[in-house]
């Protein structure tokens, strides 16, 4: 039951963020999920677009400079270095430790480690 409620909240805090980044985008009919983003279990794109959708896009192509495109982090880095990434965060990142569960974490780093 008390399950049931806290997602219930997590996701009602994704939607309300979804509608204001699509506010303002200004992109007029611009899609908020990118074809990059298909691929991932419905639970691991909502963690993606609370928590990092800002700084590496609605495409994974990256906001803030070509370090934070993600298209083809596969090649480059293994799914347990992505998930230390994820964990301690870098410079431009801060660490998700404490906000993302080990299953979140883990969710998103296989994913993207698929990314090739
Ligand atoms: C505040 C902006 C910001 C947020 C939010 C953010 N990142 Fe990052 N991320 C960066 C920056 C900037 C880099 C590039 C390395 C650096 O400069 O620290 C990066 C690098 C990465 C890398 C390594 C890329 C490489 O080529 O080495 C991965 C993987 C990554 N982020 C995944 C995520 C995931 C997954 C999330 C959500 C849980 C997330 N990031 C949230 C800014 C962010």
């Amino acid at each position: 039951m008390s399950t049931k409620i806290s997602t219930g909240v997590k996701l009602s805090a994704a939607a309300i963020l979804l509608v204001s980044l699509a506010a303002c985008g200004g992109g007029g009919g611009k899609k908020i999920t990118g074809r990059e983003l298909l691929d991932a279990p419905m639970e691991v794109s909502t963690v993606y677009k609370v928590s990092c959708v800002s700084c590496h896009g609605t495409d994974l192509q990256g906001r803030i400079g070509p370090n934070t495109n993600l298209q083809k982090i596969g090649e480059r880095l293994s799914k347990e270095e992505i998930a230390k990434q994820i964990e301690n965060g870098s410079e431009g990142m801060q660490p998700f430790k404490d906000t993302l569960t080990a299953e979140e974490i883990d969710g998103l780093a296989t994913w993207l480690a698929g990314k090739k």
